[in-house]
Protein backbone atom coordinates (compact mmCIF):
# COMPACT_ATOMS: atom_id res chain seq x y z
CA UNK A 1 0.00 0.00 0.00
CA UNK A 2 1.59 3.20 -1.44
CA UNK A 3 1.10 5.59 1.88
CA UNK A 4 0.43 9.14 1.59
CA UNK A 5 3.50 11.34 3.62
CA UNK A 6 4.60 15.17 4.10
CA UNK A 7 7.67 15.65 5.40
CA UNK A 8 9.39 18.86 6.17
CA UNK A 9 12.92 19.31 5.75
CA UNK A 10 14.25 22.16 8.04
CA UNK A 11 17.66 22.32 7.01
CA UNK A 12 20.34 24.07 8.54
CA UNK A 13 17.71 26.50 10.20
CA UNK A 14 16.43 26.91 13.73
CA UNK A 15 18.33 26.71 17.43
CA UNK A 16 17.11 24.83 19.99
CA UNK A 17 14.46 27.63 21.19
CA UNK A 18 13.06 28.14 17.45
CA UNK A 19 12.66 24.11 17.19
CA UNK A 20 10.96 23.97 20.68
CA UNK A 21 8.89 27.06 19.17
CA UNK A 22 7.81 25.55 15.98
CA UNK A 23 6.87 21.90 17.46
CA UNK A 24 4.59 23.70 19.80
CA UNK A 25 2.90 25.63 17.08
CA UNK A 26 2.52 22.43 14.98
CA UNK A 27 1.40 20.71 18.10
CA UNK A 28 -1.34 23.25 18.56
CA UNK A 29 -1.76 23.64 14.36
CA UNK A 30 -2.27 19.94 13.47
CA UNK A 31 -5.49 17.24 13.59
CA UNK A 32 -4.65 14.55 16.26
CA UNK A 33 -4.48 11.88 13.60
CA UNK A 34 -4.06 13.64 9.92
CA UNK A 35 -4.05 11.39 6.92
CA UNK A 36 -0.99 11.45 5.66
CA UNK A 37 2.16 10.26 7.37
CA UNK A 38 4.09 13.52 9.03
CA UNK A 39 7.88 13.50 9.24
CA UNK A 40 9.94 16.81 10.15
CA UNK A 41 13.88 16.52 9.98
CA UNK A 42 15.60 19.01 12.61
CA UNK A 43 19.47 19.39 12.35
CA UNK A 44 21.06 16.95 14.18
CA UNK A 45 21.65 18.82 17.73
CA UNK A 46 17.86 19.14 18.03
CA UNK A 47 16.77 15.76 16.79
CA UNK A 48 16.34 13.97 20.16
CA UNK A 49 14.48 17.44 21.56
CA UNK A 50 12.46 16.45 19.07
CA UNK A 51 11.66 13.06 18.95
CA UNK A 52 10.88 14.12 22.90
CA UNK A 53 8.75 16.79 22.26
CA UNK A 54 7.11 14.91 19.43
CA UNK A 55 6.73 10.98 20.96
CA UNK A 56 3.10 11.39 22.34
CA UNK A 57 2.15 12.35 18.49
CA UNK A 58 2.26 10.34 15.12
CA UNK A 59 4.76 12.53 13.85
CA UNK A 60 8.34 10.93 12.76
CA UNK A 61 11.30 12.75 13.53
CA UNK A 62 13.80 12.46 10.34
CA UNK A 63 17.70 12.48 10.50
CA UNK A 64 19.21 15.04 7.01
CA UNK A 65 22.17 12.79 6.74
CA UNK A 66 23.77 9.92 8.11
CA UNK A 67 27.44 8.41 7.45
CA UNK A 68 27.88 5.28 5.38
CA UNK A 69 30.04 3.67 8.00
CA UNK A 70 28.62 1.61 10.73
CA UNK A 71 31.09 3.78 13.61
CA UNK A 72 35.04 4.61 13.59
CA UNK A 73 37.48 7.86 13.04
CA UNK A 74 34.80 9.69 10.94
CA UNK A 75 35.53 13.50 12.56
CA UNK A 76 32.34 15.25 12.62
CA UNK A 77 30.06 12.64 11.15
CA UNK A 78 26.93 10.83 12.81
CA UNK A 79 26.08 6.98 12.31
CA UNK A 80 23.12 5.13 12.09
CA UNK A 81 23.49 3.45 15.85
CA UNK A 82 23.30 7.10 16.88
CA UNK A 83 20.56 8.45 15.52
CA UNK A 84 18.37 5.09 16.45
CA UNK A 85 19.94 5.45 19.84
CA UNK A 86 18.15 8.88 20.06
CA UNK A 87 14.72 7.70 18.67
CA UNK A 88 15.60 8.52 14.51
CA UNK A 89 14.79 5.95 12.50
CA UNK A 90 14.37 7.57 9.61
CA UNK A 91 16.97 9.69 7.28
CA UNK A 92 17.04 12.06 4.57
CA UNK A 93 19.58 10.65 1.60
CA UNK A 94 20.93 12.17 -1.46
CA UNK A 95 18.98 15.52 -1.20
CA UNK A 96 20.73 17.54 -3.82
CA UNK A 97 21.89 19.87 -1.43
CA UNK A 98 24.43 17.39 -0.02
CA UNK A 99 25.30 16.20 -3.34
CA UNK A 100 26.15 19.55 -4.60
CA UNK A 101 27.76 20.96 -1.43
CA UNK A 102 29.03 17.54 0.09
CA UNK A 103 30.05 15.88 -3.20
CA UNK A 104 28.06 12.43 -2.61
CA UNK A 105 27.92 10.84 -5.56
CA UNK A 106 26.13 7.66 -6.35
CA UNK A 107 28.33 5.72 -4.79
CA UNK A 108 28.53 7.00 -1.51
CA UNK A 109 24.67 7.16 -1.62
CA UNK A 110 24.85 3.49 -1.94
CA UNK A 111 26.52 2.94 0.60
CA UNK A 112 24.48 4.98 2.59
CA UNK A 113 21.18 3.12 1.82
CA UNK A 114 22.80 -0.39 2.47
CA UNK A 115 23.68 1.09 5.32
CA UNK A 116 20.82 2.40 6.82
CA UNK A 117 18.68 -0.92 5.39
CA UNK A 118 20.85 -2.77 7.11
CA UNK A 119 20.15 -0.98 10.57
CA UNK A 120 16.54 -1.17 9.66
CA UNK A 121 15.95 2.42 9.15
CA UNK A 122 13.30 4.21 6.44
CA UNK A 123 15.69 6.10 3.41
CA UNK A 124 14.27 8.89 1.93
CA UNK A 125 15.81 8.70 -1.11
CA UNK A 126 15.75 12.19 -3.05
CA UNK A 127 17.16 12.50 -6.36
CA UNK A 128 16.42 14.51 -9.41
CA UNK A 129 17.45 16.76 -12.79
CA UNK A 130 18.70 20.44 -13.29
CA UNK A 131 17.59 22.50 -14.81
CA UNK A 132 20.22 22.05 -17.65
CA UNK A 133 19.71 18.02 -18.02
CA UNK A 134 15.63 19.70 -18.48
CA UNK A 135 16.18 22.24 -21.64
CA UNK A 136 18.45 19.37 -22.95
CA UNK A 137 15.52 16.91 -22.71
CA UNK A 138 17.81 14.00 -20.49
CA UNK A 139 16.05 14.34 -16.81
CA UNK A 140 14.11 11.10 -17.67
CA UNK A 141 17.45 9.62 -18.23
CA UNK A 142 19.72 11.43 -15.43
CA UNK A 143 16.52 10.49 -12.92
CA UNK A 144 16.70 6.44 -14.32
CA UNK A 145 20.74 6.68 -14.22
CA UNK A 146 20.56 8.23 -10.27
CA UNK A 147 18.08 5.63 -9.48
CA UNK A 148 19.86 2.83 -11.19
CA UNK A 149 23.44 3.50 -9.97
CA UNK A 150 21.87 3.84 -6.21
CA UNK A 151 19.14 1.53 -5.67
CA UNK A 152 18.27 -0.95 -8.21
CA UNK A 153 20.86 -3.48 -6.62
CA UNK A 154 19.35 -3.82 -3.78
CA UNK A 155 17.46 -6.94 -2.70
CA UNK A 156 13.68 -6.28 -2.86
CA UNK A 157 12.71 -6.96 0.70
CA UNK A 158 14.52 -3.47 1.11
CA UNK A 159 12.37 -1.47 -0.62
CA UNK A 160 9.87 -1.81 2.23
CA UNK A 161 12.14 0.67 4.18
CA UNK A 162 12.73 2.89 1.18
CA UNK A 163 10.11 6.09 0.29
CA UNK A 164 11.64 8.08 -3.05
CA UNK A 165 11.38 12.08 -3.61
CA UNK A 166 11.73 13.35 -7.03
CA UNK A 167 13.27 16.95 -6.21
CA UNK A 168 13.99 18.35 -9.89
CA UNK A 169 16.99 20.92 -8.52
CA UNK A 170 15.92 23.79 -10.55
CA UNK A 171 12.39 23.57 -8.24
CA UNK A 172 14.42 23.82 -4.90
CA UNK A 173 14.08 26.97 -2.64
CA UNK A 174 13.54 28.76 -6.50
CA UNK A 175 9.91 29.46 -5.98
CA UNK A 176 9.47 27.53 -8.95
CA UNK A 177 7.23 24.22 -9.25
CA UNK A 178 6.85 21.74 -11.62
CA UNK A 179 3.57 21.90 -12.66
CA UNK A 180 1.58 19.35 -11.56
CA UNK A 181 1.66 17.62 -15.14
CA UNK A 182 5.27 17.65 -14.97
CA UNK A 183 5.48 15.86 -11.96
CA UNK A 184 3.12 12.99 -12.46
CA UNK A 185 4.85 12.48 -16.45
CA UNK A 186 8.42 12.00 -13.90
CA UNK A 187 6.67 10.03 -10.95
CA UNK A 188 5.05 7.69 -13.57
CA UNK A 189 8.26 7.19 -15.20
CA UNK A 190 9.96 6.29 -11.94
CA UNK A 191 7.06 3.65 -11.05
CA UNK A 192 7.74 2.51 -15.05
CA UNK A 193 11.42 2.22 -14.35
CA UNK A 194 10.83 0.29 -10.77
CA UNK A 195 8.17 -1.77 -12.41
CA UNK A 196 10.95 -2.74 -15.14
CA UNK A 197 14.15 -3.16 -12.41
CA UNK A 198 12.50 -4.39 -9.29
CA UNK A 199 9.17 -5.51 -9.77
CA UNK A 200 5.31 -4.52 -10.17
CA UNK A 201 4.83 -4.98 -6.75
CA UNK A 202 7.54 -2.81 -5.58
CA UNK A 203 6.21 -0.27 -7.77
CA UNK A 204 2.71 -0.48 -6.91
CA UNK A 205 3.81 -0.14 -3.09
CA UNK A 206 6.61 2.57 -2.84
CA UNK A 207 5.72 5.83 -2.11
CA UNK A 208 7.16 8.83 -4.80
CA UNK A 209 6.75 12.49 -3.15
CA UNK A 210 7.47 15.31 -4.93
CA UNK A 211 9.59 18.58 -3.58
CA UNK A 212 10.50 21.50 -4.80
CA UNK A 213 8.99 25.09 -3.94
CA UNK A 214 5.78 23.09 -2.57
CA UNK A 215 3.27 25.47 -0.91
CA UNK A 216 -0.08 25.54 1.13
CA UNK A 217 -1.56 27.34 -2.52
CA UNK A 218 0.26 24.45 -5.25
CA UNK A 219 -0.01 20.95 -2.47
CA UNK A 220 -3.30 20.28 -3.50
CA UNK A 221 -3.50 19.74 -7.35
CA UNK A 222 0.30 18.30 -7.15
CA UNK A 223 -0.80 15.96 -4.86
CA UNK A 224 -3.75 15.25 -6.42
CA UNK A 225 -1.81 13.55 -9.66
CA UNK A 226 -2.20 10.11 -9.69
CA UNK A 227 1.56 9.15 -8.89
CA UNK A 228 2.50 11.39 -6.35
CA UNK A 229 2.03 10.77 -2.68
CA UNK A 230 3.40 13.61 -1.17
CA UNK A 231 5.91 16.13 -0.87
CA UNK A 232 9.13 16.83 0.60
CA UNK A 233 8.49 20.27 2.09
CA UNK A 234 11.64 22.17 2.91
CA UNK A 235 11.06 26.29 3.03
CA UNK A 236 7.22 26.31 4.06
CA UNK A 237 7.58 23.40 6.24
CA UNK A 238 9.34 26.28 8.61
CA UNK A 239 6.21 27.72 8.88
CA UNK A 240 3.72 25.79 11.38
CA UNK A 241 0.35 27.41 9.66
CA UNK A 242 1.62 26.60 5.76
CA UNK A 243 3.35 23.00 6.65
CA UNK A 244 -0.07 21.81 8.17
CA UNK A 245 -2.09 23.31 5.39
CA UNK A 246 0.40 20.76 3.43
CA UNK A 247 -0.08 18.24 5.16
CA UNK A 248 -4.12 18.84 4.91
CA UNK A 249 -3.96 19.33 1.24
CA UNK A 250 -4.90 15.53 0.20
P1 LIG B 1 11.85 23.83 -0.91
O1 LIG B 1 12.88 22.65 -0.58
O2 LIG B 1 10.48 23.35 -0.52
O3 LIG B 1 12.31 25.01 -0.07
O4 LIG B 1 11.95 24.10 -2.37
C1 LIG B 1 12.56 21.34 -0.86
C2 LIG B 1 13.69 20.44 -0.43
O5 LIG B 1 14.85 20.86 -0.50
O6 LIG B 1 13.46 19.30 -0.02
Amino acid sequence: MREKIVAGNWKMNNDLAETEELISKLKLQMVKEPEAKVMVAPGFPNLYPTFQALKDTPVIVAAQNMHENESGAYTGEVSAAMLKSVGVTTVILGHSERRAYFHEDSAILKKKVLTAINNDMTVIFCFGEELEDRKNDKHFDLVEKQLKEALFDLPKSAWKNIILAYEPVWAIGTGETASPEQAQEMHKHIRTLLDKNVGKEVADSTSILYGGSVKPNNAKEIFAKEDVDGGLIGGASLNAVDFVAIVNSF
